[in-house]
């Protein structure tokens, strides 16, 4: 007891000496969100205290701003004023507190788009594990207006305000930092992916990384939006072990390496997550993804004091493949779950997002198993064109893959009919992709049938299966629809279709999704 009480006046002692800092992720080299949202700053001072924050730009004063710490949390919050991308600058606060004055300072920093990177050990490998590995190293060098951030691993009961620990501060990227070990940092999926943007906006970009692998999205969520999908603490599972295994538990990362990042300016996130839900609430997805985005839109928006929008735009991966032998079609559930059920995004539940399709993006001998596919490039390809059309507002680029919008049955001809949405490019027959239900959908029994031609937007099938009682059509509904880049439907910018299920209500013409 005695013990205990020293221990706790020492502590305090220790704490009302309090230093002025910044918050765990403010640092040298770092990339503060450009206008027009307003970067936040914030950190820990005496209490009460008043403070100066000076943004300058070598001798000159740009802005200068007067703040008070919290008497109780001691915590001070500083909403810049808009700035244009471009440094460096350094940031300078200055505490007045009973006569003292004492200060920080923030140097090479730079204002252009933060991303937040998450999701499980896909997002997590790193860029030395990817194929081209040491090109790619070799490279970064060239990219020194592209920062990037790592969070440690971290879990909690309760939601922290502050990261509990950094595995890689604010840096400019060098071969060490971006391959510094497998499934450590940096993410190769963000680091391309900023890279992309980087090349094509000409102005920095900070990337955020905070992802585990084998997690599932229940551990990322907050448990409101877990209670908006029915599940609660008393829905616990104990899921199947999954390789690379990190917590499961309910919002504990959520809690620890989402939640203290809630009061930065952003302007997007990544999301490479759903290999764990395919064991666990795969039925579930389309509900507790849609509800994630949401959630973390609305927390984001209210931690940064409303300057991260809203709505601000979301891009996942598609969930590429693996080879597992003897199981369900988890994976094309998840895939299809991913959208919600519709197949594509951005749609009516998932506004504001892109998904980058990678069903063909497969790696059947990747010495990380092939659950890790070491093509990033295109994955963060295909995501980067998603964020020039969707966040950037590119209007006229292709960043989808053809996506069905009929069906037609030729009982006739024995023939279905199936209208895309753009020009097919017929990489290969294939007489295995497609697959028809015959029957009730609840016996269904799916049975492949071949592609026949294919012809400006229409893929004609050939079913001799059951020409007059076709009630459903799907493609691509396997772990594993295809080798390296062969799927058969492609559109010219060799984007692939993504996959999907469709059922024909009876209706001898019917409309995907
Ligand atoms: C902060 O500034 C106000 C106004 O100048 C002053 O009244 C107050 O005493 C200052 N607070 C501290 C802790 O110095
Ligand atoms: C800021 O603090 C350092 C010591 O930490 C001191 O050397 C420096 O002069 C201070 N800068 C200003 C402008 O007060
Ligand atoms: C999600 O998918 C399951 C299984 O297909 C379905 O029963 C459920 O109604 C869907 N939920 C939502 C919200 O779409
Ligand atoms: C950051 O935002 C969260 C969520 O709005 C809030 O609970 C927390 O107090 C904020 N932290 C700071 C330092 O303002
Ligand atoms: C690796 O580099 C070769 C040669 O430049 C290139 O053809 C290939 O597409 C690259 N692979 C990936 C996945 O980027
Ligand atoms: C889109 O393309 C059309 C026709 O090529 C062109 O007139 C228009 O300016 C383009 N719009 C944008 C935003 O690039
Ligand atoms: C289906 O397409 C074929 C050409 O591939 C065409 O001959 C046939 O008339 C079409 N059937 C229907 C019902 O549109």
């Amino acid at each position: 007891m005695m013990v205990a009480c020293l221990l706790f006046v020492l502590m305090w002692a220790l704490m009302a000496g309090a230093e002025l800092r910044f918050a765990s992720y403010f640092a040298d080299h770092m990339v503060l969100q450009k206008g027009p949202a307003c970067a936040v700053l914030w950190g820990y001072g005496d209490p009460g205290a008043n403070l100066t924050v000076k943004v300058y730009q070598g001798e000159h004063t740009v802005m200068k701003q007067t703040v008070q710490a919290d008497e109780v949390l001691r915590i001070w919050k500083a909403v810049l004023s808009p700035m244009a991308q471009g440094g460096p600058y350094s940031i300078e606060v200055y505490q007045f507190y009973k006569e003292e004055v004492t200060n920080i300072t923030l140097q090479d920093v730079y204002f252009g788009d933060v991303w937040l990177c998450s999701g499980q050990s896909n997002m997590e490998m790193t860029v030395s594990q990817i194929f081209n590995a040491s090109k790619e190293l070799a490279e970064a060098s060239r990219f020194p207006y592209v920062r990037v951030f790592a969070a440690s691993l971290a879990q909690s009961e309760e939601e922290l305000l502050d990261l509990p620990g950094i595995d890689l501060q604010w840096s400019v990227p060098t071969a060490e930092n971006l391959g510094h070990g497998d499934f450590s940092y940096f993410s190769a999926v963000c680091w391309l992916f900023g890279r992309y943007l980087y090349e094509m906006l000409q102005y920095p970009i900070g990337l955020v990384e905070s992802s585990w692998g084998g997690t599932p999205i229940e551990a990322w969520s907050s448990q409101k939006a877990l209670r908006s999908c029915g599940l609660s603490e008393d829905h616990r599972r104990v899921p199947v072990s999954y390789p690379n295994s990190g917590p499961k538990a309910f919002s504990v990362l959520w809690n620890a390496m989402i939640h203290p990042l809630l009061n930065m300016t952003l302007q997007g996130v990544i999301w490479y997550q759903g290999e764990a839900n395919t064991l666990m609430d795969t039925d579930l997805y389309n509900c507790t993804f849609p509800a994630l985005i949401e959630d973390w839109r609305k927390a984001f928006h209210d931690g940064s004091v409303g300057q991260t929008e809203q709505s601000f735009p979301f891009g996942f991966v598609q969930v590429s493949t693996y080879h597992r032998v003897g199981v369900d079609d988890s994976f094309p559930r998840i895939r299809w779950h991913q959208t919600a059920d519709y197949g594509y995004v951005p749609n009516k539940k998932m506004p504001n997002t892109f998904m980058a399709v990678a069903l063909d993006l497969c790696d059947a001998s990747s010495p990380y198993g092939s659950i890790h596919p070491r093509d990033k490039q295109s994955v963060a390809y295909r995501l980067h064109l998603g964020a020039l059309a969707v966040a950037y507002g590119k209007d006229n680029l292709t960043f989808q893959g053809p996506f069905p919008q009929q069906v037609q049955v030729d009982v006739a001809l024995k023939l279905l009919n199936v209208t895309y949405n753009q020009n097919i490019q017929l990489h290969h027959m294939d007489s295995k992709i497609f697959e028809v239900c015959c029957s009730d959908l609840a016996l269904c029994k799916w049975k492949p049938i071949p592609i026949r031609t294919a012809s400006f937007r229409t893929v004609t099938l050939h079913n001799l299966v059951c020409p007059q009682t076709v009630t459903g059509l799907r493609y691509a509904w396997t772990e594993w629809p295809c080798e390296y880049k062969q799927c058969p439907l492609y559109n010219i910018h060799s984007l692939p279709a993504p996959p999907f299920i469709s059922f024909s209500h009876n209706s001898p013409v019917w409309v995907v999704s």
